[in-house]
């Protein structure tokens, strides 16, 4: 999603800048552009639709010399794709850019006077319009007038803003949208995510909800909206600048692919305590795994997906209902959950307003609520009551697939240890499980460094014009995801079925032009699967058929089989996984596609 870098300092702002959304590319966008005060303090505005590096070509032409400035990259929501409605805005005196969405712009429209005077069809622009009427109003005092605008505003924004007679200064303002921000021995910086900022600081603070930042050259400093000072909650980035950085690999997709092993480690290790899951340093109590009646999980995407994982997981084991909600429904479904009900949420980047949203409804309804979270300091992990953060590191392709697999981890962990704390695991059988848990680890290893065969079989999908994946239980919760992976990233249009549901109707998209991803590794239910193999392979499907290595079957049972390490069931997710994101990863590269930047696709989705 839209991505935003503020500087004022000694370096030229332009280039810094520029490096800056470079570094935000990942969160998809499809134009750029930046404000400066220039050489004789005017401010200059240059944008484009596309990628930074055309705007940087623009920007190297004009030759200024800055100091001070914002930049920022747009995925568009209000009005096409344009150079107009590319950020910053100009209205009068005032230069801004934002992320998020204005709600109430059409009535700002008119009620400032704006029809007529507009250059873009962006909320945005009405945005400048009216800071530069209420600046004007405010007697060109930029903390009284920012107290005045935000009383106005209806709707979620990250705003940077230049005031044509402060320069050197730029003035920040967020409601929802996530903003970073530090000063560093470069210069003041404020950015929508670290990544941006990586390279000058560890130390930084998330801008709070409702509050003012004022970055010069010397400080950068935080008010409440009363314009009181405020001393910012510092913060330490836990991860290094390597983890940013493709280092070698082609791409972001393939780099986090092979990282997940250690992820993995990185989240579970820690919150062992003799073999046991032990969430004392997280200050997760064993109260709320004892006291709750059921447990509902929301989230969105892949996320959602792990929560399928970890219902099919609990459900068995905890005999207690677990739900499953798409965030985006969850908020508009009148949701019966209650103080009984343990809602867990989880989110990569933490900042994902539908679930955002939805958790909030929930704990309005009494839920405590507990969030699986990957981004340290982000507004999910700040609201929730509890909150289990993964150790994925920076997740920079769009496709999730580290934070896939921690969030599962997670999950799994919290499975554990409610089955101790209500009764259903004793010592032994969680020591197992965990010890399970651990051994899937080098069993996803394995097949990552398997990947050779999956690249070798991508030819028989990259010209499907559809794709199946199958599988029953647990199986089909795995294929939910590995569906959307190949979706995202190859365009292949790719659906999930519970193998035993596709004779209800849509065994009649099967034909031989339509290969079907099988997966079987739930023993109990494995005959049933293969005998729904038989079925497609009857109506003339490509097989490719994933299974334990210990599964007996015959040869040619599917076109192409993929082994898996033998684990328990519960736990064949893992490699399952690293297999799903490698067939996507290979079919995209074969697509010859932009892997990391799926085309409509954003990072962080801060808009509903
Ligand atoms: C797909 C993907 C998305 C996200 C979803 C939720 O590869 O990454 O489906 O999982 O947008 O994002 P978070 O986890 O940040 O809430």
């Amino acid at each position: 999603m839209c991505g935003i870098i503020g500087y004022s300092g000694p370096l030229e702002a332009g280039k810094l800048l520029l490096n800056g959304l470079a570094g935000l590319e990942y969160r998809g966008y499809d134009s750029a552009g930046i404000a400066y005060f220039d050489g004789q303090s005017k401010i200059r505005v240059v944008k484009k639709v596309g990628k930074v590096a055309a705007l940087r070509e623009c920007a190297a032409k004009l030759g200024d010399v800055s100091h001070c400035g914002i930049g920022h990259t747009r995925w568009a929501t209000h009005g096409g794709v344009t150079q107009e409605n590319a950020h910053p805005h100009r209205f009068g005196r005032i230069t801004l850019i934002h992320n998020g969405i204005i709600e109430n712009y059409h009535q700002l429209t008119v009620e400032y006077g704006l029809e007529g005077r507009l250059v873009s069809q962006t909320d945005t622009e009405v945005a400048a319009g009216v800071l530069d009427a209420i600046y004007s109003q405010c007697g060109g005092d930029p903390m009284a007038a920012l107290k005045a605008f935000e009383a106005r505003l209806k709707g979620s924004y990250g705003f940077c803003i230049l005031f044509e007679d402060h320069p050197g200064e730029i003035y920040a303002l967020r409601n929802v949208s996530p903003l970073v921000a530090a000063y560093t021995p470069s210069g003041a910086l404020i950015a929508s995510d670290l990544t941006a900022l990586i390279s000058y600081t560890r130390e930084y603070f998330v801008v709070p909800e409702h509050h003012i930042v004022r970055l010069t050259p010397y400080k950068v400093r935080l008010y409440d909206m009363d314009g009181n000072k405020v001393a910012p909650e510092m913060m330490e980035v836990s991860w290094n600048m390597d983890a940013a950085m493709k280092n070698g690999f082609p791409h972001f997709m393939l780099k986090e692919i092979h990282e997940q092993p250690e992820a993995l480690k990185n989240t579970i290790l820690p919150r062992l305590a003799k073999g046991l899951p032990d969430f004392t340093d997280d200050g997760i109590p064993d109260r709320i795994f004892a006291d709750c009646g059921r447990v509902h999980i929301i989230a969105c995407g892949t996320a959602m997906h792990a929560g399928m994982v970890a219902r099919a997981l609990m459900e068995p084991l905890l005999r207690i209902p677990v739900a499953v909600s798409i965030a985006s429904e969850f908020r508009y479904e009148q949701p019966l959950v209650d103080a009984q009900t343990l809602v867990i949420v989880i989110s990569q980047s933490g900042e994902t307003i539908d679930t955002l949203a939805a958790m909030r409804l929930a704990q309005g309804l009494g839920s405590p609520a507990l969030a699986v979270v990957n981004v340290k300091g982000s507004t999910i992990a700040r609201e929730s009551d509890y909150v289990l953060y993964t150790h994925a590191g920076p997740e920079i392709a769009v496709a999730s697939t580290k934070a896939y697999s921690v969030q599962l981890a997670a999950l799994y962990m919290i499975c554990c240890r409610m089955g101790m704390v209500r009764g259903k695991l004793d010592q032994g059988g969680a020591k197992a499980f965990m010890g399970d848990l651990l051994d899937a680890v080098p069993a996803m290893e394995a097949m990552i460094q398997k990947k050779d065969q999956v690249r070798n079989l991508v030819t028989h999908l990259i010209n499907a014009p559809d794709a199946f994946f199958i599988g029953r239980g647990l199986d089909y919760a795995f294929s939910l995801e590995g569906a959307l992976k190949l979706k995202e990233i190859s365009y292949i249009h790719s659906e999930a079925y519970a193998a035993g549901e596709l004779k209800h109707g849509t065994i009649a998209l099967i034909s031989d032009r339509v290969p079907v991803i099988a997966i079987a590794t739930q023993d109990k239910i494995f005959a049933k699967t293969v005998s729904n193999v038989r079925e497609v392979r009857a109506r003339g499907a490509f097989v490719i058929l994933l299974a334990k290595e210990s599964a007996r079957v015959e040869e040619d049972i599917a076109d192409i089989q993929i082994r898996i390490p033998d684990l328990a069931d519960q736990f064949t997710v893992f490699p399952i996984a690293a297999v799903l994101q490698l067939i996507a990863y290979y079919a995209s590269v074969g697509k010859d596609l932009d892997v990391d930047q799926p085309r409509n696709l954003a990072k962080s989705v801060t808009v509903e």
